[in-house]
């Protein structure tokens, strides 16, 4: 485990370069990395420290090709599912009906850390969520009570898919209360300071005090 921490700007850039990949080389992946991938998911937070994951590595041929078939959502069959010389079924494992609750979220964290690390490692990933849990789960024998939250299709990427756009933060940070777009304006009595033109004002950056 290397001693030194990426920088805070290493650690979003690579944020920002992760792009779901959807067309593969078919060269295999790496025991090493994907155990890295593995480990990545692993340490990934969950409430109460749960872990309520299962992580399904298909390298079978045949498996893959049986959870590809079924990696459909309405008339879309996920091409790169099938392309993709290796799939991790991400599993979730509720238990205890309080924690029902959390299970996409933390299946999601472990999900979103494993993407990361690949990326890290000059590999490609993408979630695929719009699969047949049901059928997806019988093909990989998992008992009753663990349900497949997401596909991960992972392997070396054979494009470089420009970013899709992002919502600026501006359109979707609030601050304190929603609608107060603008940091740092006075916030009392859980409302905004001022009227609807004020409000005006202050997104144009006028120099008015309102
Ligand atoms: C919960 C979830 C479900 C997704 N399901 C699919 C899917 O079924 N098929 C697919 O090709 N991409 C799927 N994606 C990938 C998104 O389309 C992709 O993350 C989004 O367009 C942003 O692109 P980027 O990942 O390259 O930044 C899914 C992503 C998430 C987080």
């Amino acid at each position: 485990m290397p001693n030194e921490l990426p920088s805070a700007e290493s650690t979003l850039a690579l944020l920002m370069s992760r792009r779901s990949i959807r067309r593969y080389r078919p060269d295999p992946v790496p025991e090493e990395m994907l155990e890295q991938i593995l480990e990545a998911g692993r340490w990934a937070p969950s409430a109460s420290n749960r872990q309520p994951w299962s992580f399904v590595v298909i390298r079978d041929p045949s498996i893959r090709r049986e959870v590809a078939q079924n990696a459909a959502a309405v008339v879309i069959r996920w091409a790169h599912a099938a392309e993709a010389p290796l799939l991790i079924a991400l599993c979730g494992h509720a238990g205890n009906p309080l924690y029902r609750q959390f299970l996409h979220e933390d299946i999601g964290l472990a999900g979103g850390q494993m993407m990361l690390q690949a990326k890290a490692l000059g590999l490609g990933t993408c979630w695929l969520g719009g699969v047949d849990r049901e059928a997806i789960a019988a093909i990989l024998h998992l008992p009753s009570d663990i349900e497949v939250i997401g596909v991960l299709t992972v392997g070396f990427p054979a494009e470089e898919p420009p970013a899709p756009q992002r919502k600026p933060l501006a359109q979707v940070v609030h601050h304190d209360v929603y609608g107060n777009q603008t940091a740092g304006a006075a916030v009392s009595a859980g409302h905004v300071r001022g009227g609807p033109l004020s409000i005006m004002l202050r997104r144009l950056r006028l120099p008015f005090r309102t």
